[in-house]
């Protein structure tokens, strides 16, 4: 189904790309542009960059890019069709959609499966809510203190005790069973190869994905069996480690407060949310990945380590502040009373006070370490309180900051009345040992807001590019060029650009980067005009400079021509056709005329 064309340019002018990315990454002001985290790879520091003049942004590390209709095709998944509609939804101006576009491949599996997912979860969520057979579960939930919205909140059902009823419910709907046995929905039995039901009397927590789809279902039994949780297994659409329970829901939350909280099950995520907690996710139990750490840092700028505070829990919590240190983010770890977790100290002490009391006082990394390693000393013991301090000072030898360093080691001084001085020493001592052991980090070193400069390119292409960019911004310029380059740039890809800026001028229309970038078809053009827009240059080019790229680039096609053509010349000498070779020769140097030197 095709958009007409000028919906598609009111809808994408009457929105601002910064504001709709910024819903998605934390952006920054610098000059011009603004700057974030690219949500399309894992990075530390950020190269991804919004034009809000040009409408357009371009990541220079993986170089993805293009106007505000490629974010949203990227970063939601949509076909372009939806990806209008959708912009559209939101500005208030309506496009017209072809009903249930999102599903209606009946040949992709993929779609089946999303199909079949959501069906599934509609369909535990209505026989827990609405039918006797999810009375018990709902008791259960009532009785963990879960209330009615919270329950449709998370979309959470109920898998009844029966062999059959969603193996037939899916049959009813015509979604294949075969693809439900292979993403553990559905089981087989083994002599006869008959399907049954996996999960069965439990509740079950839809996960979604990123786009807020179920892609697996966690199944929790109502009682004290093992396992505890029944979960759907690594899939085609099931990722564990690539994303995070809750994120979908908390994402708008996470961007307006600016901060996360990072939880470890699914109970705690929903309790926490019907505490006022809607920006929270949980890493679902496992350690977490790099990925899961990039959607956090790229997000918000303070993370709050929620984990429940038993050893394992704290040992977990250290070990995502670890692998989240190196981001330049704000993290903090929370902690409640020894061996509680965050639903049950909600359900204990209330809402207010699990807000204030723990989340509230969450503390630095460091501060955490400190009350930890204190925890397990006896500071009135001259040697415990020695290796305690000793134990410190190794932690705060790692701090990348001298004003971090120096608030501890006030801290400590004041603590154990120890000279300032007599401390910086002895820290500095150990920082020189660590380093001489190759143990400290370098990572720390302070992440700049500025892109990475990408390999030099060549002078030709850098010429081309400069070239491209103004020929984007000024339509004599792209026409001048048809004229006196036409399609003789080096690069495929600057060629093609440039032969969509010729058509594009030629319709009659005005310089628009967003708009031109559109009309490009291929992802790989589309990112690499985007890159091309990116590029710092004078916005009204003289003629002189103009001429200097056509020149460089005229003579560096010559050049190459004429390499080209001394191959062939001593091709045909050996071959001892002279007369070719004197034929090739007196081309060389009409061409080298060109070039302006013979
Ligand atoms: P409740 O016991 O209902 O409060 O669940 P919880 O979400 O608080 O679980 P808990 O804190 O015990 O564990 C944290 C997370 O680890 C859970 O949310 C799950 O993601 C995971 N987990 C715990 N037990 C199991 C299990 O038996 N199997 C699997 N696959 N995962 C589990
Ligand atoms: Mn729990």
């Amino acid at each position: 189904m095709r958009v007409d064309e000028a919906l598609i340019d009111k809808v994408r002018t009457s929105v601002d790309i910064v504001d709709i990315i910024g819903e998605y990454v934390q952006l920054k002001k610098q000059g011009r542009n603004y700057f974030g985290l690219c949500p399309f790879h894992s990075e530390k520091s950020p190269s991804f960059s919004v034009s809000p003049e040009k409408q357009i942004f371009h990541c220079f590390g993986c170089g993805v890019g293009g106007n505000v209709y490629s974010f949203l095709m990227e970063i939601e998944g949509y076909n372009f069709p939806e990806a209008v509609y959708h912009l559209g939804e939101k500005v208030g101006i309506s496009v017209p959609r072809q009903e249930d576009q999102i599903y209606n491949n009946k040949n992709n599996k993929t779609d089946q499966l999303y199909r079949g997912m959501d069906l599934l979860t509609k369909f535990y969520h209505y026989l827990l809510t609405e039918t006797a057979h999810g009375k018990t579960a709902m008791q259960y939930l009532t009785k963990r203190g879960f209330s009615r919205a919270t329950i449709d909140h998370f979309q959470i059902g109920y898998a009844p005790s029966a062999w059959e009823t969603v193996t037939r419910f899916l049959e009813r709907r015509k979604v294949p069973l075969k693809d439900f046995v292979e993403i553990g929905m559905l089981s087989t039995r083994d002599f006869d190869g008959k399907v049954f039901d996996r999960f069965r009397h439990r509740v079950m927590f839809p996960i979604t994905d990123m786009k807020g789809r179920t892609v697996a279902f966690a199944g929790r039994v109502l009682d004290d069996q093992k396992p505890k949780y029944l979960n759907s297994p690594e899939s085609n659409i099931f990722h564990k480690g690539r994303l995070l329970f809750g994120y979908h829901s908390a994402r708008q939350a996470i961007k307006k407060k600016n901060e996360v909280v990072l939880f470890e099950g699914y109970a705690d995520v929903i309790q926490a949310y019907q505490a006022g907690v809607d920006n929270g996710v949980a890493s679902m139990g496992t350690s977490l990945t790099d990925e899961q750490a990039g959607i956090l840092t790229r997000n918000a700028e303070k993370i709050i380590i929620c984990y429940d505070s038993d050893s394992a829990g704290t040992e977990a919590a250290f070990r995502a502040a670890e692998m989240l240190k190196g981001y330049n983010r704000s993290i903090r770890i929370a902690r409640m009373p020894q061996g509680m977790d965050p639903d049950e100290y909600i359900q204990k002490f209330g809402d207010e006070q699990f807000r204030h009391s723990v989340l509230g006082a969450s503390l630095t990394v460091m501060a955490f370490k400190m009350q930890y390693l204190r925890r397990k000393r006896n500071m009135n013991d001259e040697g415990d309180r020695l290796r305690y301090i000793e134990t410190v000072l190794r932690e705060i030898s790692e701090l990348p900051q001298a004003v971090e360093r120096d608030h501890y080691l006030r801290q400590l001084s004041d603590e154990f009345s120890i000279s300032l001085e007599a401390l910086k020493q002895q820290q500095y001592q150990i920082y020189r040992q660590l380093k001489s052991k190759g143990k400290m980090g370098t990572e720390n070193a302070n992440v700049k807001l500025l892109p990475k400069n990408r390999t030099l390119l060549p002078a030709h292409l850098m010429a081309e590019r400069q070239l491209l960019a103004h020929m984007m911004r000024d339509a004599d310029v792209a026409l001048e060029v048809r004229d006196k380059v036409g399609a003789g740039f080096y690069s495929d890809i600057h060629e093609a650009l440039a032969a969509h800026l010729y058509a594009y001028y030629e319709e009659g229309r005005q310089p628009d980067v967003a708009s031109f970038i559109q009309r490009l078809e291929d992802a790989e053009l589309k990112a690499a005009a985007t890159e091309v827009a990116m590029m710092e240059v004078n916005e009204q080019a003289t003629a002189q400079e103009i001429e200097d790229c056509i020149m460089m680039i005229n003579h560096h096609r010559l050049e190459e021509l004429i390499r080209q053509k001394e191959i062939e010349r001593k091709e045909a000498e050996r071959a001892n056709d002279l007369e070719k070779a004197t034929d090739i020769l007196a081309e060389i140097i009409s061409m080298k005329k060109g070039l302006g030197r013979n």
